[in-house]
């Protein structure tokens, strides 16, 4: 796999699932074909570790946000502190930040309220967003409407939707972040929607160490199982695997604004 170039858009090193041998793994990643890595944070914590992270390895790349299921107790005082994280060095997103109604909690209006500020701060210091929509498509394209005329580009991560919001989200210029569930033997919805996506407007990711790939599925997972993830997508668009990583490698370096 030595010569692929794999651009894993959107990860999770801080995770306690790699305490065991981050440094090992990650400084492994080039033999594995990883040219560069999007770490993103979740929370307060894990944004700063993310920014360590960022400091300590030169092909990383970090996002700072609050993920929905993280908002509960959140104030305005920690915008203030978001904002000056998101002008570090390296730090290239706003993310992830969404909407998540699989969950009960925190209650729907507050995660609206700081899925909207966090939309707000991207827009004030000019930086993309990373989207976390899960089981709540028709709000999250409500408020994406909303900031249309002050967006700053996105990525809907982990597209789990119909091939119809993926139209709605295409014609609003938005990217979609793909991974290991687009090997998964019931992907048949993510596969629909896949193929009315252009390759141009296609991120790979991981979610690591969440949603491995066959043939790990439910194992944790890293960023040199995109390979798998690529190989399925060349299948599916009937172009080379090659082709796929140079063309999502371009992709993930315009969208995070990377030349
Ligand atoms: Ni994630």
């Amino acid at each position: 796999m030595g010569q692929n170039m794999i651009f894993d858009t959107h990860a999770h090193y801080d995770d306690e699932a790699f305490d065991e041998d981050r440094e090992e793994l990650l400084w492994k990643m080039k033999e594995q074909g990883v040219e560069f890595i999007v770490n993103v944070g979740a929370s307060i914590a894990s944004t700063k570790k993310t920014i360590e992270l960022v400091q300590r390895y030169p092909f990383l790349y970090g996002a700072v946000g609050i993920h929905p299921s993280e908002t509960e107790e959140l104030k305005e005082e920690d915008m203030l502190w978001l904002k000056k994280a998101s002008v570090q060095k390296d730090i290239v997103a706003i993310g992830e930040i969404g909407l998540d109604y699989y969950w009960p909690e925190p209650d729907r209006e507050i995660q609206k309220k700081w899925f909207i500020r966090q939309l707000a701060l991207a827009s004030e210091v000019k930086l993309p967003v990373i989207i976390h929509s899960r089981d709540a498509a028709e709000d999250t394209l409500e408020i994406l409407k909303e900031w249309d005329k002050d967006k700053t580009g996105g990525v809907i991560h982990c597209f789990s939707y119909s091939k119809e919001i993926a139209r709605e989200y295409l014609s609003m210029g938005y990217y979609f972040g793909i991974g290991g569930v687009l090997t998964f033997k019931n992907a048949r919805k993510l596969v629909e929607a896949v193929e009315i996506i252009p390759m141009e407007k296609i991120l790979l990711e991981t979610d690591c160490p969440y949603l491995a790939p066959e043939p790990y599925r439910g194992k944790r997972n890293q960023s040199g199982y995109i390979d798998f993830v690529a190989e399925k997508l060349a299948k599916l668009k009937g172009i080379t695997k090659e082709e796929v990583l140079r063309i999502t490698s371009d992709n993930a370096k315009n969208f995070y604004h990377l030349k």
